[in-house]
């Protein structure tokens, strides 16, 4: 079966603070985009990377695809974003060409994630799997709340069973038809905050495998530094 990499990265980066673009700023130099196209195209499975680029940003991206070396088995696509991070990846979906069977979907801001962690989940999708999510026990008790206005104290409603709970990250690997059948499947105003979640409102079972510390979403400036002391570490 024939694998591709969605890699949504046509959001701003509100949380990281002013600048570029987040999938465009530089982590030890080179582009957080570059790095996370570089870690699918790492996986021998994956024949095919789609990139969805910031709205006005496809030219600046396909630039940035030229001007860096990227394996030569792997063919790359670049296509204009939506407003939300479900648009995004509605559309990358839209652009896959016939023979794919497998995608993955993968942020653009978790620039790190070890290529075992990619193929491990290629694997699980490939034994017949048609949701497949990389995941962690998360480190934090979570609490449930009452939402209340910003800066207000927020009441507690529950505080669901910490070893119960993981905190999921990506690429997640899907079935095509069923990726695409969850992405139909969407009610308007009743979005997920993951592929995943789509397919769980189909009915259809969703599976985590191992995700990796590596694999952390680069949200928040603190992420940065992290994310170059681990590029420092594999260096050394
Ligand atoms: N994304 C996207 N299109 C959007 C919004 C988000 O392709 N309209 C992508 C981001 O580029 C990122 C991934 O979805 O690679 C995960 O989203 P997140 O980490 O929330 O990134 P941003 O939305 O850019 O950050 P923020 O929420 O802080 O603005
Ligand atoms: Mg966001």
């Amino acid at each position: 079966p024939r694998t591709a990499a969605v890699i949504p990265a046509a959001g701003r980066g509100v949380r990281l603070g002013p600048g570029a673009p987040k999938a465009l700023r530089a982590l030890n130099g080179t582009p957080m985009l570059i790095h996370a196209v570089r870690a699918m195209a790492a996986s021998r499975a994956v024949s095919l990377v789609v990139v969805v680029a910031p709205p006005d940003g496809a030219p600046e991206v396909k630039t940035l695809l030229a001007d860096h070396a990227l394996p030569e088995r792997t063919d790359f696509l670049v296509v204009p974003g939506g407003a939300t991070r479900q648009e995004s990846v509605k559309l990358g979906l839209d652009a896959l060409p016939p023979g794919i069977d497998i995608v993955l979907v993968h942020d653009a801001a978790r620039p790190l994630v070890p290529v075992d962690t990619v193929d491990g989940v290629i694997e699980a999708v490939r034994d017949g799997a048609p949701a497949v999510v990389p995941a962690l026990p998360v480190a934090d008790t979570v609490k449930e709340v009452e939402p209340g206005p910003p800066g207000a104290p927020e009441p507690v409603l529950a505080t669901p069973e910490r070893a119960r709970l993981r905190a999921v990250q990506t690429p997640q690997g899907f079935d095509r038809a069923t990726l695409v059948r969850a992405h139909e499947a969407v009610v308007v105003g009743e979005g997920a905050t993951d592929c995943a979640g789509l397919v769980e409102r189909l009915g259809e079972p969703v599976v985590l495998v191992a995700g990796h510390e590596e694999a952390f979403k680069v949200t928040r400036p603190l992420d940065l530094v992290l994310a170059e002391a681990v590029l420092a570490r594999r260096r050394a």
